[in-house]
C-alpha cells in the first residue's frame, strides 16, 4: 500500500489534503518539505500519531505563515529556534527549517545552522526516527530513508546513526530505552555497547534536572510507565535525576495502579491530573525537603508542581487521622481538605485494607454529601460571625452523613433557625 494510501486509512482524507496542500505551498516558494520524526515511524507501523513535524529546506518562519494564511490556521513563530506551529482544528502541526547541530559540550543544547535534509536526518537520535516523506509534488509520499530506518523497524531495532550520539545527548539514553520499552524493540548490539559505555562515564551527569525530569514525565506517558521506569531504575539512569534513588532498584508494582486509580477517581474529581499522582509517588519515597526542592527544579507545569507539593506535604498526616477514624464523620473529616491527587497517593502508598474501604466510602459516598445552606444563609439568619458558623455547619454535615436524605428545611431546624 502506499504511503498516501496509508495517511488516508490510518488518519483520514483531510489530512492526506491538508499535506498535499502544504507540500504546493512549499513548492510554490521553490522549496522542498518533508514530514519527518516521529510521524512518519509511527506512519510504517500503522499507528496513528498526530504530532506532525514538517522540515523545510530553507527558512520554516515565512513558509509555516504562508501555510496558515492559506490554510486560515493561526499560526505561532518561535523565533529563537526557528520553528513555528499552526493549529488546525485539533492537529497542530510543528514546522522546522532543516539544520545541522554541532554540540560544543556534551550534554547542552547544541549551536545549529541552516542546512538540508541529509544533515537533519543525520542529527536525529535514532535510524527509526531519521526517516523523512516527502510531501512536495514532484516526489509525492515518498519515503526518503537514507540510514536504514525502514529495515531496523522491521527488524525491531534501535539503531544511533553515529558513535558520540549518547555523549553529545545523554537524554537519548532514556529515549533508547523508551522506544524499545514501547515497541518492544531492542537495542543493536553496538548501540547496546555505546549505551553501556556512556554510563559507565557517567555521560547523564551533564544533564540539567530539567531535561531528567522532562524523561521522566514522558515516561509516565507511556502506555506501560512501570516498565520503561524499572528499565530506568536497573539501568542506573533514574539515579541522575537524584542520587537517593540510586539503592532503590527492586520494582514498585504502586506505578501500575496510578492509571486505574485516576480513572476512578476522574468521575467525582474530573480535575485529576494523573502526572501529578505518578511524580507525587515516584518523589514520596524521598525525604520531603529533597523531592521539594527536587520538584521546584524540575521544569514541570505550575498546575502539577501545586498538586504534588500538596500531596507530599500532606499524605503522612492525613493517613494518620485516617487510620484512626472510625465514624462517617471522622473519615470525612480526615480527607475533607486532601486534594483527589493525595487520596491517590495514600491509597497507593498504604496496603492496609481497612484504609482501602475507608477512602473508598469518603469518594464513593461521603464527599458529595453538602449541607444545602452556607454560612452566608447563617450570618443573614442573624448568627453572629465567628465559630460557631463552622460549628453549625459541621453538626449539620455530621447528621446529613448519617442521613444523606436530610431536607433544607430539616437542616435549617438544626441550625435553630426555622423561620428563614
Ligand atoms: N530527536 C532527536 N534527539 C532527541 C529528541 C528528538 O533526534 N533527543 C528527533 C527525533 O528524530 C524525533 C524527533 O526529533 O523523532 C521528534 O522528537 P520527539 O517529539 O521527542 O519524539 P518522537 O519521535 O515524536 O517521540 P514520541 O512518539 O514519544 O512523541
Amino acid at each position: 500500500m502506499s504511503l498516501a494510501s496509508k495517511i488516508k486509512e490510518i488518519f483520514s482524507q483531510n489530512l492526506l489534503d491538508t499535506l498535499t496542500k502544504i507540500g504546493q505551498i512549499a513548492e510554490n516558494h521553490g522549496l522542498k518539505a518533508y514530514a519527518v520524526g516521529g510521524f512518519v515511524r509511527d506512519l510504517l507501523l500503522e499507528k496513528a500519531n498526530f504530532d506532525i513535524d514538517i522540515m523545510v529546506e530553507g527558512d520554516a518562519i515565512p513558509f509555516a505563515e504562508n501555510v496558515g494564511q492559506e490554510l486560515n490556521a493561526d499560526c505561532k513563530l518561535i523565533e529563537r529556534f526557528h520553528t513555528a506551529h499552526i493549529f488546525l482544528d485539533k492537529l497542530t502541526i510543528d514546522f522546522s527549517s532543516a539544520r545541522k547541530e554541532v554540540y560544543r559540550r556534551p550534554g547542552e543544547l547544541p549551536e545549529i545552522s541552516f542546512s538540508n535534509l541529509r544533515d537533519d536526518l543525520y542529527r536525529r537520535d535514532f535510524t527509526i526516527n531519521a526517516l523523512a516523506l516527502s510531501i512536495t509534488p514532484n516526489q509525492p509520499f515518498e519515503l526518503i530513508d537514507l540510514f536504514g530506518g525502514e529495515s531496523d523497524l522491521r527488524k525491531g531495532i534501535i539503531k544511533v546513526l553515529h558513535t558520540n550520539s549518547f555523549l553529545d545527548d545523554p537524554t537519548r539514553l532514556y529515549r533508547a530505552l523508551r522506544f524499545a520499552d514501547r515497541f518492544k524493540f531492542v537495542l543493536d548490539s553496538n548501540t547496546e555497547y555505546l549505551f553501556d559505555k556512556a554510563i559507565k562515564i557517567s555521560a547523564p551527569s551533564t544533564l540539567s534536572i530539567k531535561r531528567i525530569a522532562a524523561e521522566i514525565d514522558k515516561c509516565f506517558k507511556e502506555k506501560y510507565p512501570l516498565s520503561l521506569l524499572n528499565k530506568y531504575r536497573s539501568s542506573g539512569l533514574l539515579e541522575y535525576y537524584h542520587k537517593l534513588f540510586k539503592g532503590q532498584t527492586r520494582p514498585d508494582f504502586s506505578f501500575s495502579m496510578v492509571r486505574a486509580m485516576t480513572t476512578r477517581l476522574k468521575s467525582k474529581f474530573p480535575g485529576i491530573i494523573e502526572n501529578a499522582v505518578f511524580w507525587s509517588l515516584l518523589l514520596s519515597t524521598l525525604p520531603l525537603s529533597e523531592a521539594q526542592t527536587l520538584l521546584n527544579n524540575s521544569g514541570l507545569p505550575h498546575s502539577v508542581v501545586l498538586q504534588v507539593t500538596s500531596a507530599l506535604s500532606s499524605w503522612q498526616v492525613i493517613l494518620t487521622k485516617l487510620s484512626l477514624a472510625e465514624t462517617k464523620l471522622e473519615i470525612y473529616n480526615a480527607l475533607k481538605d486532601a486534594c483527589p491527587e493525595t487520596l491517590a497517593l495514600i491509597y497507593l502508598k498504604n496496603k492496609n485494607k481497612e484504609i482501602e474501604n475507608k477512602i473508598n466510602q469518603y469518594v464513593n459516598q461521603l464527599y458529595s454529601i453538602k449541607p444545602s445552606i452556607t454560612g452566608k444563609d447563617l450570618v443573614e439568619a442573624g448568627i453572629e460571625p465567628g465559630p460557631q458558623i463552622r460549628q453549625i455547619l459541621e453538626k449539620i454535615i455530621e447528621k446529613k452523613l448519617e442521613c444523606p436524605e436530610l431536607t433544607r428545611k430539616e437542616e435549617l431546624n438544626l441550625a435553630g433557625i426555622p423561620n428563614i
